[in-house]
């Protein structure tokens, strides 16, 4: 038999204890490797808005996602609350309501989301709903905050404006402001707000702490129709190669009373969702599988390259390896079915 167990340079049999089949042969013993499995409380999903409160219509860069106005979503989320699905993110998208220098419609009463929240709390008692705050859906330049007359951002207006805007959705009944905006100093803006109207225990603030600048927005900019009209995200937004400023953004955040931080996009930024878990173990930290990661994963599965539930079931594990404790996604009505037949 000799030659059939390969020796190492001096001769010896590998060691027993160098063997990993022996630990990974039985569906159980699989699980107990994996140190966090997924559940729906590791799942927000991003719902649409619209200010047409009868309609509904699919975001096309998108299939499957959809938009609906007020008097819809009621009815597209219950099967999803049944099958348990814990927390909302909401976003405004306004197609007929008009756009200014300082998105006055952000949280006008005619805003879709100040007019959703109060049914959907009553509708859905028992979930957590979190609201985007931006000014981008709302301006009528597409960026996220106020502009001076040379098209740079005025950051002192900008965060009395998120501020302001943080503090009607939290008015209006939301659980969670997540400002999405990436202008300095506005989580301690918004938490001065809310502590202002004496709401500062009752609303959490979920910091979009750590957002690059990143390609794979394209299609939520279509979603949300927040195109910015010219030049970039750039000047405000994190630079894609830089974890240095990924790890100075979190501790800003986390200074200055984030409750919750994110990380995002997802999958091309797992080290810098590894690095912001090990920089702060104590706070909640979620990953936004956005929305050109949602498109990537949708387009290769329909092209046949590999199932939709394997691709995403393999990209949520390893947000959740990487130190991930939800998991915001476009997927959240598949995950919930795939949970429920045990799938994943
Ligand atoms: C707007 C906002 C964006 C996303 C969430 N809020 C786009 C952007 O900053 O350009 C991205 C979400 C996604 O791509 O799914 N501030
Ligand atoms: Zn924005």
């Amino acid at each position: 038999m000799s030659g059939v167990i390969s020796r190492d340079v001096n001769g010896a049999l590998p060691s027993l204890n160098q063997k990993l089949h022996c630990g990974i042969f039985h569906p159980v013993l699989r699980k107990w490797q994996c140190t966090e499995n997924i559940t729906s409380f590791n799942i927000m999903y991003p719902v649409f808005i619209l200010d047409v409160e009868d309609a509904k219509t699919e975001v096309e860069s998108m299939p499957g996602v959809f938009r609906y106005g007020v008097n819809r979503v009621v009815d597209e989320l219950k099967p999803l609350v049944e099958k348990g699905l814990k927390s909302i993110l909401l976003f405004g998208v306004v197609t007929h309501l008009s756009k200014d220098d300082s998105g006055i419609n952000a949280d006008s009463k005619d805003n879709p989301v100040v007019k959703a929240l109060p049914i959907l709390k009553q509708a859905f008692p028992d979930i957590i709903i979190a609201c985007d705050v931006c000014l981008c859906p709302y301006t009528n330049h597409g960026h996220c905050g106020i502009l001076r007359e040379n098209g740079s951002i005025n950051n002192n207006l900008s965060i009395e404006r998120i501020a302001e805007v943080a503090v009607s959705y939290a008015k209006a009944g939301c659980h969670v402001v997540a400002p999405s905006d990436m202008m300095d100093g506005r989580v301690a803006a918004i938490k001065q707000g809310l502590a202002r109207e004496g709401l500062d225990s009752t609303v959490s603030v979920l910091s979009y702490s750590v957002k690059f600048a990143s390609a794979f927005y394209g299609p939520f900019r279509d979603a949300a129709q927040s195109s910015p009209s010219f030049g970039d995200r750039k000047a405000y937004q994190l630079p894609p190669g830089s974890s240095g400023m990924a790890l100075r953004a979190a501790a800003r955040d986390v200074a200055e009373g984030a409750d919750l931080i994110m990380v995002k996009p997802g999958l091309a930024y797992l080290d810098i969702l590894r690095q912001t878990r090990q920089n702060h173990p104590h706070i909640p930290l979620f990953v936004y599988q956005v929305s050109g990661e949602y498109a990537m994963l949708y387009h290769a599965a329909k092209a046949g390259a590999f199932s939709l539930l394997d691709g995403v079931r393999e990209s949520l594990t390893s947000f959740r390896r990487a130190g991930a404790d939800c998991i915001i996604t476009y997927f959240a009505p598949n995950i919930l079915d795939w949970l429920a037949e045990g799938k994943l």
